[in-house]
C-alpha cells in the first residue's frame, strides 16, 4: 500500500472501542454471573481472538451488532477447560489476564498458545508470579506455550521488576481466587482498567496509585457497560493533524484515562493545541472529544516515568520528534524491544530509509528533528499494527509518499484504519 503526501486532515473521527477495556470487558463477564452487555467493543483481530477464546471455555457469546455483544457468564469457577490449546493470536493482553483466570480454576488443566510474534514475547513476569501463589505453569523457556493448572491459590505480595499492566491485572485476576489478600505494588502506575471494571463488577479492591491490593471474591455481575474510544487508535490521527499544516480534527467520545494520555502531555510540551471538549465519564473512565490543530513542535525530553502513559504511543512520539525541530531522547523504554516486535529496531530502520535522522540506544532512540516533512520512501510494518500506523501517518508528512509493507497488520486494533485516514485528507 502506498501513502500519497497530504495537504491537511479534517474532519470528524469516531475510533473503535478501547482494545484494553473491551478485552477486560469480555475476560470478567466470562466470570460474572448472568449476562452483560458490552456496547462499544473494540471489534479487532485482537479482541475476536477474546471473543474466541472465553467461547472454547463453555461461556456463551451473542453478537447484537458489530460492536454490541452479549456474554452469558458462566460463573466464577464456571470455566471448562477445551480439549485443545486456546489459540491467543497476536494479543498479549488475552494471554496474560486470561492465565490470571484459569490460574483459579481449579483441577483444569489449559494450553495457551499464539503466533510467531507473541510466541517470542516473554512469559515469565507471569509465571513467576503465578507459580508464586500456587499455580502449576510451565512455559517453553519462558515463551509460550503455556500450561496452567488450576490450584487452590495464596494471596501474595508482588513489587513489579518492569511497570506492566498485563502482568499487575494478571496477578490481580488469580487474587480474587486466592486465600487472603494480593497486593500488587508498581514501579510507575500503569493503566487501571481492571481495577475499574472489578469494582464495577463488585470485587473488593484497593487501587492506590503505586499500589493495588485486591480481596478474594464469590460473585461478579456487571450487567451493562460502554466501551469508550481507544485513544492509542486516535492517536495516529493526533499526531498527523498536528504535524500537518491547516489541519483541524475532531474525535469523538475517546477515553482520557490519564493512565493512557502520556502522549498528550508530550506532545503539548512539544508545542501541540489539542482541545478537550465535553468532559465526561464512559464506563467509569475520564472521557471527552477532542479538537486538534496544526502546530510547529520542537523536540522535548522523554523519561522512563512517562514511559508506562505513553507505551503504545512512543512510535508516534518517534515520528513526531522526526518531523520536529531539534533533538529529542526517549529513555527508560527498553519495553518498546519487548511488544508485537522491536518497536526501538523497527523505527529506527523504518524512519530512517524515510530521511529521519533517528538512532537507537539500549532503552531508547535519540532523533534529530527535520523541522519539517520526511523525504520517504519504502517502510516495513513487521506485521506489527502500531508501526504500520506510523508509516501511515508518516507518508502523509513526506513529500514523496511512504510504500507500507504488510499494511493489514493495522487490523490487530483497528481494521478500518486506512479507510477512515482516506475520508479525511484534503488538499492544502
Ligand atoms: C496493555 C498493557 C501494555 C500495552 C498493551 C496493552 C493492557 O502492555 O503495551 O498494548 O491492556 O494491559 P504491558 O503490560 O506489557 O506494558
Amino acid at each position: 500500500m502506498r501513502i500519497e503526501p497530504a495537504g491537511r486532515l479534517a474532519g470528524h473521527v469516531t475510533v473503535p472501542g478501547d482494545k484494553s477495556i473491551s478485552h477486560r470487558a469480555v475476560l470478567i463477564a466470562s466470570i460474572c454471573e448472568g449476562e452483560t452487555l458490552i456496547r462499544g467493543f473494540g471489534r479487532s483481530e485482537d479482541t475476536e481472538r477474546t471473543v474466541r477464546a472465553v467461547r472454547s471455555l463453555a461461556v456463551r457469546v451473542e453478537e447484537l451488532e458489530v460492536n454490541e455483544l452479549v456474554v452469558h457468564g458462566v460463573g466464577f469457577r464456571g470455566l471448562e477447560a477445551p480439549d485443545g490449546p486456546i489459540d491467543c493470536g497476536n494479543a498479549g493482553t488475552l494471554v496474560r489476564l486470561l492465565a490470571g483466570i484459569l490460574a483459579g480454576q481449579e483441577g483444569q488443566q489449559f494450553e495457551l498458545v499464539g503466533d510467531e510474534s507473541l510466541s517470542t514475547r516473554p512469559m515469565n513476569r507471569i509465571a513467576e508470579p503465578l507459580t508464586r501463589m500456587g499455580t502449576g505453569v510451565e512455559t517453553d523457556r519462558g515463551r509460550l506455550p503455556l500450561g496452567i493448572e488450576g490450584r487452590p491459590l495464596r494471596g501474595i505480595t508482588y513489587e513489579l521488576p518492569v511497570a506492566s499492566a498485563q502482568v499487575k491485572s494478571c496477578i490481580l485476576l488469580a487474587g480474587l481466587y486466592a486465600q487472603g489478600e494480593t497486593i500488587v505494588i508498581e514501579p510507575v502506575p500503569t493503566r487501571d482498567h481492571t481495577e475499574s471494571l472489578l469494582e464495577m463488577a463488585g470485587a473488593r479492591v484497593d487501587p492506590r496509585p503505586n499500589r493495588v491490593t485486591v480481596w478474594p471474591a464469590e460473585h461478579l455481575a456487571l450487567g451493562g457497560l460502554e466501551v469508550p474510544g481507544d485513544f492509542s487508535s486516535a492517536a495516529p490521527f493526533i499526531v498527523a493533524a498536528t504535524l500537518l499544516k491547516g489541519s483541524e480534527l475532531h474525535v469523538n467520545a475517546v477515553n482520557l484515562n490519564p493512565r493512557r494520555t502520556g502522549l498528550l502531555r508530550i506532545l503539548e510540551r512539544m508545542g501541540a493545541r489539542v482541545a478537550i471538549r465535553k468532559p465526561r465519564r464512559i464506563c467509569g473512565e475520564p472521557a471527552g472529544d477532542l479538537v486538534v490543530r496544526h502546530s510547529e513542535l520542537t523536540a522535548t525530553d522523554v523519561t522512563g516515568d512517562e514511559v508506562p502513559a505513553a507505551i503504545d504511543e512512543l512510535p508516534l512520539f518517534a515520528l513526531a520528534a522526526a518531523c520536529a525541530s531539534g533533538e529529542s531522547v526517549l529513555r527508560g523504554a527498553a519495553e518498546l524491544r519487548a511488544k508485537e516486535s522491536d518497536r526501538i529496531e523497527a523505527l529506527v530502520e523504518g524512519l530512517s530509509a524515510l530521511g529521519a535522522d533517528i538512532q537507537a540506544t539500549p532503552d531508547g532512540f535519540r532523533v534529530r528533528g527535520v523541522s519539517g516533512r520526511l523525504q520517504g520512501g519504502a517502510m516495513a510494518s513487521r506485521v506489527d499494527h502500531r508501526i504500520a500506523m506510523v508509516a501511515g501517518a508518516a507518508g502523509l508528512m513526506s513529500t514523496e509518499g511512504v510504500e507500507i509493507g504488510d499494511p493489514g497488520a493495522v487490523a490487530v486494533s483497528f481494521p478500518g484504519f486506512f479507510d477512515l485516514l482516506e475520508t479525511l485528507i484534503h488538499a492544502p
